[in-house]
């Protein structure tokens, strides 16, 4: 059960849980200043992980941003950021359209919103920027399901439990790690015009990347680059459905479709969970937090905190302000927040274009990925006519 689903809100927003050895962070303000202060809140949780698990997680941390603190996460970083500025993400809008047509293109009265246009869509676009075969998708996804179907359940306690189940994710993500692998290998051989080349030939600080630091850097770029992403397309289509007064608003006046895409981000935050190790004594929320604790920042749920959000567990595309975090903040920003933004908007258009009457079928109701760390639609169906 995923609380922020149902709307209660805990009374404490900072909370020690002895079951699980973990502190969980739920409300908006101290989410804000874990993510400000990357000194004391450290993104290299592994350390603090018990070692059978942290050994498991071993083969993906070199060049993997997302656990990086500065200044390594700064050089790292750099190399790629601009590949994904508004500007230059802004000149892909007419190839995501075309792809997002050609998509719709393939569909009858009925569509399922995941296959047919949520996980395409930003997976061929990611793929297309690293420079992989598009038509891989089908392996991507194969491998990346068996990770989110697994449904970790963290905890500090529970070691034999918590490793067995990292041993399956890490299991399907070394197989991504692998293909990209041989495509690095094969860049290097032959340079092309794509981000695994420019990986391959970056140099941070005078030397050259290593193999690993290129494939997981690919890696953390290909997962992060369209699962969330297939999970704000198909949320926000989901949110409007249920919400036909919203749904109503946005098909009146497109100039509401940015708004919806926001709103969707703070009521269903994709990437639900972020942690973070902190270095030293810090309060928190009225609470003192000893260093080396594994704090787990619901981003989900900040997004839902009354004490920010007017009416939180309201959908509306009209809030006066949106200031809503599930893109992270602070140097972790997400780096694809333009362009998770753009696809959002481009699809959500097209898709009120086409089919003005689009529905959710009433016989056949979403199902939603089990990883609590992940708010996401996995299946939803559409009736069109
Ligand atoms: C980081 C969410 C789409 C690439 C993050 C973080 C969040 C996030 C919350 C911060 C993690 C932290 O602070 O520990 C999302 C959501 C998306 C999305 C909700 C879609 C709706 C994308 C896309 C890409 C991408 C399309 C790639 C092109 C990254 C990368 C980082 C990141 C590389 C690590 C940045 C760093 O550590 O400096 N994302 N993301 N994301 N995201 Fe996204």
């Amino acid at each position: 059960a995923q609380f922020w689903l149902r709307g209660d809100h805990p009374e404490q927003p900072v909370k020690f849980d002895p079951a699980t050895g973990l502190w969980n962070v739920y409300g908006y303000p101290e989410a804000h200043q874990i993510l400000s202060d990357p000194k004391t809140f450290s993104s290299d949780t592994q350390r603090l992980l018990p070692e059978k698990v942290a050994k498991n997680f071993e083969a993906f941390s070199e060049g993997n941003l997302v656990n990086m603190d500065p200044p390594e996460h700064g050089h790292l970083r750099k190399l790629v950021s601009h590949a994904f500025t508004p500007k230059v993400v802004a000149d892909l809008e007419p190839r995501i359209a075309e792809l997002a047509g050609e998509l719709l293109d393939g569909v009858g009265d009925r569509m399922e919103m995941v296959t047919d246009l949520a996980y395409p869509l930003p997976v061929i676009v990611i793929a297309e920027l690293l420079g992989v075969p598009a038509s891989d998708r089908g392996l991507f996804r194969e491998w990346v399901d068996a990770m989110l179907n697994n449904n970790v359940q963290f905890t500090l306690t529970d070691t034999d439990e918590m490793e067995k189940q990292t041993a399956v994710a890490v299991e399907q993500v070394g197989k991504l790690t692998e293909y990209l692998r041989e495509h690095a290998a094969e860049r290097r051989r032959k340079p092309r015009e794509d981000l695994l080349t420019k990986l391959v030939e970056a140099e941070v600080e005078g030397s050259r990347l290593s193999e690993n630091q290129v494939v997981n850097f690919a890696n953390v770029l290909l997962i992060a680059g369209h699962i969330t992403t297939t999970a704000l397309l198909g949320n926000t289509v989901l949110c409007l459905d249920t919400n036909p007064e919203q749904y109503a608003k946005v098909r009146a006046d497109r100039s509401l479709v940015p708004a919806a895409i926001e709103e969707s981000l703070r009521y269903f935050s994709p990437f639900a969970l972020v942690s973070r190790a902190t270095t030293e004594e810090v309060e928190l929320g009225g609470q003192t937090v000893p260093a080396d604790q594994l704090m787990m920042l619901w981003l989900a749920a900040a997004n839902r905190d009354p004490r920010q959000f007017t009416d939180p567990d309201t959908y509306d595309v009209t809030r006066p302000a949106n200031p809503q975090i599930a893109f992270g903040r602070g140097i972790h920003f997400c780096l694809g927040a333009p362009l998770a933004r753009l696809e959002g908007r481009v699809a959500l258009n097209l898709l009120l274009d086409r089919f003005p009457h689009l529905r959710s079928d009433p016989d056949d109701g979403p199902t939603f990925v089990p990883s609590p760390s992940m708010t996401a639609v996995r299946r939803l169906p559409l009736l069109l006519t």
